[in-house]
């Protein structure tokens, strides 16, 4: 293929550049400044690569299926729409050949205000998408050499030669779709409990990561992506594998604009353990106090406001703070966080075999569903109560959907509800409305009470007449 490169291993691609250098490709054009800047980014990027060769020599399986070329990716590239643009990188959304997969494709974002600032400085547009490129290398050498479900995967990354000197590359990810944090904020604690713990999975990981402890120096929300539910950072240009270097502990302050800590220096002369922390506190203050706490079942808000704590003042690693989340998920899932108190199930009549054949229906806060009530819930008893609560419910249905804990999803209607027969879920209806002999169904054709030879009790005994 002439002109580019196919898709190679970044950790390769970083190794050829240190060999061809900065300054010899175009060292009479290029200011000093930025010659330096290069030099600079360059050595960081040697390091880098080298110590990826040296601890996690095992190069990432390929995906299966053919390797894509670069004629592959500048052809998706070109008829695809941007999904994410920052500082630095614009990434598209693209569908690959021959099975038409979809992935991001990252790149230099050439009208970002990285390179616009450096252009403004130096007057150099070639030298300074280059050194943005670098960025985007480090990233994708940083992504190979790191395995986690919550670090976005690469598949790969491209390099065009024929666009020297401005190392025009670009890098195959996984589709996501962007942190929406408002929108977060709308949606059942359940998921947002998940995007918390996918979150201190990752930063355990990284406090003992194949490459060392691993800070996101530049820990935002936006640098973060969501994939089938599960978050995932993908912006890792701006990461330190390395700890501080110290001689006393006023040399490893951590600060942030609302707080400071001190940490220990060493024996062998680092802040040990600083990186972690940091990442912790960033994921409190950005993370956990907006999305934790909030409608959570009130059982467990008291352990919640442990993890808040403990973390907001860092008295927690990354091992507490995961074995505090594994905890909360335990007495979630088995719903021993329930109040024990007499159930309203009994309130409830047990109808075998009906379905809802209504689209909208009253609403509920926060729903699954846009056009009716759907809640998780443990059992038909919890589901129970919460019909008893909402003055709307005559009936529910535990559906067959399961959430990621893999509790039912249980849908709450109203007295205008339609049910029809020939289902096989079971639909609780209140027995006060049984009584009042409202025809139990309509189906659309009109046969009514059809199965009302299905009808059976909840706990066997018949409505009240
Ligand atoms: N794999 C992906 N799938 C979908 N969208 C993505 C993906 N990766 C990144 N994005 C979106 O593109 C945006 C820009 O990517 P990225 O954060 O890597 O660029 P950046 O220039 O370093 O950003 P920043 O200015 O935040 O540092 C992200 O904020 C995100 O919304
Ligand atoms: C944190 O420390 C810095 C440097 O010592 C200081 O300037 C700043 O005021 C401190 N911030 C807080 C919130 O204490
Ligand atoms: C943690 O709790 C203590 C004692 O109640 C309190 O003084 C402190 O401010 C709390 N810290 C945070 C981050 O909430
Ligand atoms: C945290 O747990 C990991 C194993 O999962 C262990 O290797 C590490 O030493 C622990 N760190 C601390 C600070 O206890
Ligand atoms: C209602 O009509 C459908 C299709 O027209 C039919 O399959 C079904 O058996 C009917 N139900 C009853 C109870 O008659």
């Amino acid at each position: 293929m002439p002109g580019a490169l196919a898709v190679a291993l970044p950790a390769l691609l970083a190794l050829a550049w240190l060999r061809s250098g900065p300054g010899r490709l175009w060292g009479s054009e290029a200011p000093a400044g930025l010659q330096r800047e290069l030099a600079r980014r360059q050595r960081d990027l040697g390091r880098l690569a080298a110590v990826i060769q040296a601890r996690a020599p095992r190069p990432r399986p390929r995906p299966a299926g053919r390797a894509w070329g670069c004629a592959d990716v500048a052809r998706a590239a070109a008829g695809a729409s941007v999904v994410g643009a920052g500082i630095t990188k614009v990434v598209v959304r693209a569908a690959l050949p021959p099975a038409g997969r979809e992935v991001a494709l990252k790149s230099v974002h050439d009208a970002g205000r990285d390179v616009r600032r450096c252009v403004q400085q130096h007057g150099h547009p070639s030298g300074c998408r280059r050194l943005a490129a670098y960025k985007l290398l480090k990233e994708a050498t940083l992504l190979q050499g790191l395995e986690h479900p919550g670090i976005i995967q690469l598949h790969g990354q491209c390099y065009d030669s024929s666009a020297d000197p401005e190392m025009k590359i670009t890098s195959i990810l996984e589709l996501g779709t962007p942190l929406e944090m408002i929108e977060l904020l709308q949606t059942p604690w359940e998921k947002r409990f998940k995007i918390c713990l996918d979150l201190v999975e990752l930063l355990h990981y990284l406090a003992n990561s194949p490459l060392g402890s691993i800070a996101l120096l530049d820990f935002q929300p936006r640098q973060f992506v969501i994939v089938d539910g599960a978050l995932k950072v993908t912006d890792l240009d701006d990461v330190s594998t390395e700890e501080l270097s110290c001689q006393t502990d006023e040399d490893c302050l951590l600060e942030f604009p609302t707080r400071n800590f001190s940490h220990k220096c060493s024996t062998r002369g680092t802040c040990e353990g600083i990186n972690e922390r940091r990442n912790l506190f960033n994921a409190y203050r950005y993370f956990f106090t907006y999305l934790l706490p909030h409608t959570a079942p009130s059982v467990l808000q008291p352990l919640l406001k442990d993890i808040l704590n403990a973390t907001g003042d860092l008295r927690y690693g990354t091992n507490e703070t995961l074995r505090s989340f594994q905890k909360v998920l335990h007495l979630y899932k088995s719903g021993l966080y329930l109040p024990k108190k007499p159930s309203h199930l009994k309130e409830y009549v047990a109808l075998k075999g009906f379905g809802s054949g209504t689209a909208e229906d009253y609403k509920c806060w926060p729903s699954y569903s846009h056009s009716g009530c759907v809640l998780s819930v443990h059992n038909a008893k919890e589901a129970a109560d919460i019909c008893s609560s909402h003055s709307q419910c005559q009936h529910f249905i535990i559906t067959p959907q399961k959430t990621w804990t893999g509790r039912p999803l249980a849908l709450f209607q109203s007295s205008s509800a339609v049910l029809i027969p020939g289902s096989d879920t079971v639909v609780y209806m209140k027995r006060s409305a049984v009584s009042k002999g409202k025809p139990l169904t309509r189906s659309p054709n009109e046969s009514r009470d059809a199965g009302e030879k299905t009808l059976t009790g909840a706990n066997s005994s018949p409505p009240r007449r």
